[in-house]
């Protein structure tokens, strides 16, 4: 019982330092941390896409501005007939959608990203490219 009580101490205790450390950016981004999402890009996307103003295509097309602009429409860049049919305006809530499992939203997409398996990482990396603009 002891010991019990010491671990869930400990756990209380990392939960409140995570919720002080995050308090200010989540107040900028509202929906989630894009600070954390901007390393969570880094790590998930940035092998394949670039996101600066006038970056490259990669693998995958340039994000900038990704958020309010319509699927397949970066000048310059090859899309599969899959996405080029796919019709969708990239917001918080399709790209939620896609991020989850992007064969799944999209048959035949080229995107080779097995989909996001962690809410929290999920909702910093949309709060980081909405910033993205
Ligand atoms: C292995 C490479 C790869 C990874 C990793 C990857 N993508 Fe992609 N992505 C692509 C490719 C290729 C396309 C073009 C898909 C097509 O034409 O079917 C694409 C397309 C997209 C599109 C549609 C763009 C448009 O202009 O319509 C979005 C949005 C997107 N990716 C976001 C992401 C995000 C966010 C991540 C990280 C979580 C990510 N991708 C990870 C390769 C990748």
């Amino acid at each position: 019982m002891a010991g019990f009580m010491k671990a869930t101490g400990a756990v209380a205790g990392l939960v409140t330092a995570a919720v002080l450390f995050s308090a200010p950016a989540q107040a900028a981004a509202a929906a989630g941390n894009a600070a954390n999402g901007k390393t969570v890009f880094a790590d998930n996307c940035g092998i394949c896409h670039t996101e600066t103003k006038g970056g490259a295509h990669k693998v995958g097309p340039n994000l900038f501005g990704v958020i309010g602009r319509k699927s397949a429409t970066a000048t310059g860049y090859t899309y599969s007939a899959a996405m080029m049919k796919a019709n969708v305006t990239w917001s918080a809530d399709t790209l939620k959608t896609y991020l989850a499992a992007p064969a799944k939203m999209v048959p035949g997409t080229k995107m080779g990203f097995p989909g996001f398996s962690d809410p929290k990482e999920e909702a910093d990396l949309i709060a980081y490219l909405q910033t993205v603009k």
